[in-house]
């Protein structure tokens, strides 16, 4: 099996204790850090913004992996690049010009993804499959953590599998939302390369155990 990548997602971490969990993280097994940008417009919810991240990004020692849940996010691109940010995701139901947004995110030297909403289908990225890093897979509603995993995502997660490799494409799938010991072996099973995992790693009792599990799939 191939090795996938890790990333825990910030906003589950205890803010009050934020440098202590970045540490955790650097220490752990994991791989990159999943950051939640989100505006309560796009989504019903609001995050943290770039105060929080510049101070994340002073003491994380791996890829910063930012997920913006933001209306018109060609605004703040070179914003999010200043802040450290190594991967630059975008949502596909917040972009007219997708194309563009996805050059201007490499012109400012990070890696560009396109995170898809639960209802919103793998071949719109027919067209663009080659021009993108990673397509983070929805595996809920955006806006919130803690929430379950919507069983369809296998299914797209096989789709979007398909028409990378059809397109020959090096493009990485992550999958964003629900994800646990339940699901973590099988979604890298059918092609899952990045598993976010907030509530189930913050939340557990040895997140640097959880972490090992995830990255070993033993569980
Ligand atoms: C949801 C966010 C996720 C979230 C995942 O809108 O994009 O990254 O933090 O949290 P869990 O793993 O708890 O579902
Ligand atoms: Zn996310």
């Amino acid at each position: 099996m191939k090795t996938h990548k890790i990333a825990p997602s910030i906003l589950a971490a205890d803010f009050g204790n934020l440098q202590r969990d970045v540490e955790m993280v650097n220490k752990s097994e994991a791989d990159w850090f999943h950051i939640d940008i989100m505006d309560g417009v796009f989504v019903p919810n609001i995050s943290f913004g770039m105060p929080v991240l510049k101070s994340i990004s002073e003491h994380a020692k791996k890829f910063i992996d930012v997920h913006l849940m933001i209306v018109d996010p060609d605004r703040y691109i070179k914003t999010f690049a200043d802040l450290g940010s190594n991967m630059l995701t975008v949502h596909y139901e917040t972009c007219t010009h997708l194309h563009r947004t996805l050059q201007a995110i490499k012109a400012n030297n990070m890696q560009a993804g396109v995170a898809l909403n639960p209802h919103t289908p793998v071949h719109l990225l027919k067209d663009v499959i080659q021009d993108i890093d990673l397509v983070c897979v929805m595996s809920v509603n955006p806006g919130f953590g803690g929430q379950s995993f919507i069983e369809n995502t296998y299914e797209k997660v096989s789709e979007l599998e398909e028409l990378i490799r059809s397109k020959n494409a090096k493009t990485l799938i992550e999958i964003d939302g629900g994800v646990t010991d339940k699901n973590a072996k099988q979604l890298v099973e059918i092609g899952a390369d990045v598993l976010v995992a907030g509530s189930y790693v913050f939340k557990s009792k040895e997140p640097i155990k959880t972490i090992k599990g995830l990255k070993e799939l033993s569980f």
